[in-house]
């Protein structure tokens, strides 16, 4: 059923989609609460499924555009903003907070002097950084869709900042929320949050796949909406950091977008938004995705470096604890969009991802350890000659520096740095200024 929604656009209910099994065909109504079909592959929300037919690009566009002079409502949110291709809800059902909305920083060669040494040390001379909140803009969809089921409690299993956001908006729509955390690996700004925000926590023996694993027996048990990316509308959520940033750039599409990857919701929902914003007219040409993973925790580059040989779940060790999972969810939907946009899957050491996040925090932007693997892998991708250094980059920066403070320095935990005393710093001072 189709209606009039809050700004004269039109909206759907959740029950008359259908969502789809990319592997088998089969489908499901869209309130289901089961997102794996009987072959055992998660649903899909397909494209176009609620999409108004007919609107130009150019006033598809234009709305979008005028949306952005909003002062409150859900058209002030960088993903309720690009609804037409996201999920058109009501206005009533959506719990929002205002999210998306995160700066697109150009750190090229004619940038300020701190920021171009990112660029420098990628070896780019026209890099962007997508920077701020990537797991609300699934979340706030998924929440919305929540409450419009009229489900009684949320969960999902997390490495800390899904756990942060479903706590967060749970909050919000007064909902229960049970967050399920791997034992001894979650960033403490991420842990505050969850505690903060009033979730229920749920401490697993074992790592993100374990807790994965759990999470999804015990919601199917007791009937708690899972708010994973399994769920397809997380990942709808999660296409508008793509739109977001074509938008930015004037919907003049970048050559590459490079991000962190780990459970690939990200990949999976940035490449199919890419891929709509084509065919839809938004953007002349497709940009190539560049996935980037974490070496003690890269399934979804062994397969891609062996030709696409079947996923090997692989037992995680990285440092960057945000993507420390070996056996990712979305792993079909995230191959599918890496073929069809021409892109690659690249791994970064823990060393290379720490180095970035050093260059990435003294440039004054900061980033938590899992994002700089996008600046890591940009660098690598350079010099192997896969990206060319005169490239259009944008480099997508998934979380904030204080969310990981354990690891925020490189110097060990903050607060126990040796100092100097005041004579020896003066002295130094002195002498840089005078230099
Ligand atoms: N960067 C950060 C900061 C993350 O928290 C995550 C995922 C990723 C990158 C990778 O995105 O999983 O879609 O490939 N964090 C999840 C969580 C898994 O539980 O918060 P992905």
């Amino acid at each position: 059923m189709v209606s009039e929604g809050g700004d004269g656009t039109t909206s759907v209910s959740v029950r008359d989609l259908l969502l789809r099994c990319p592997q088998c065909g089969a489908t499901t109504s869209g309130d289901t609460t089961q997102f794996r079909c009987t072959c055992s592959t998660p649903f899909d929300l397909p494209d176009a499924s609620f999409e108004p037919a007919g609107e130009s690009a150019e006033a598809l566009r234009a709305r979008f555009h005028g949306r952005l002079s909003a002062l409150g409502g859900s058209a002030r949110s960088g993903v309720w903003r690009y609804r037409e291709l996201i999920l058109p809800l009501a206005e009533e059902h959506i719990i929002s907070r205002q999210e998306g909305n995160t700066p697109l920083y150009a750190v090229g060669a004619g940038e300020r002097d701190g920021w171009r040494k990112i660029s420098m040390y990628a070896g780019l001379e026209r890099l962007f950084l997508k920077h701020g909140s990537f797991k609300d803009r699934g979340m706030t969809v998924g929440m919305s869709v929540a409450r419009a089921l009229g489900v009684r409690a949320v969960a999902c299993a997390s490495t800390g900042n899904t756990a942060a956001s479903l706590a967060a908006y749970a909050a919000q729509a007064g909902l229960p929320a049970l967050v399920f955390l791997p034992g001894n690996n979650v960033a403490s700004g991420k842990l505050a949050q969850s505690i903060a925000y009033g979730a229920r926590r749920v401490t697993v023996a074992g790592d993100f796949d374990d807790a994965m694993r759990q999470v999804e027996e015990v919601a199917g048990q007791l009937g708690i909406y899972l708010l994973n990316s399994i769920n397809p509308y997380r990942l709808a959520g999660q296409r508008s950091i793509a739109y977001e940033l074509l938008h930015q750039l004037n919907w003049q599409s970048p050559d590459w977008i490079v991000l962190p990857a780990g459970n690939l919701g990200n990949t999976s929902a940035i490449g199919a938004a890419l891929l709509r914003a084509a065919e839809r007219g938004l953007i002349a040409r497709v940009p190539r995705l560049a996935s980037v993973q974490a070496t003690g925790a890269d399934p979804f580059y062994r397969s891609f470096a062996s030709g696409w040989r079947a996923l090997a779940p692989v037992h995680a060790h990285t440092r960057a604890t945000a993507i420390n999972i070996g056996a990712p969810v979305s792993y079909a939907r995230a191959r599918a969009v890496i073929e069809a946009t021409g892109g690659v899957v690249t791994e970064v050491s823990d060393d290379e991802i720490f180095a970035a996040k050093a260059i990435i925090d003294r440039a004054g932007t900061g980033c938590e350890p899992a994002s700089a693997a996008s600046v890591a892998g940009a660098r690598r991708l350079v010099a192997e000659g896969v990206i060319a250094p005169g490239a259009h980059v944008v480099a997508v920066l998934t979380g904030h520096l204080l969310k990981d403070i354990e690891q925020a320095t490189g110097e060990g935990p903050v607060g126990e740095q040796e100092q100097p005393e005041v004579d020896e710093l003066l002295r130094d001072i002195h002498q840089a200024l005078s230099s």
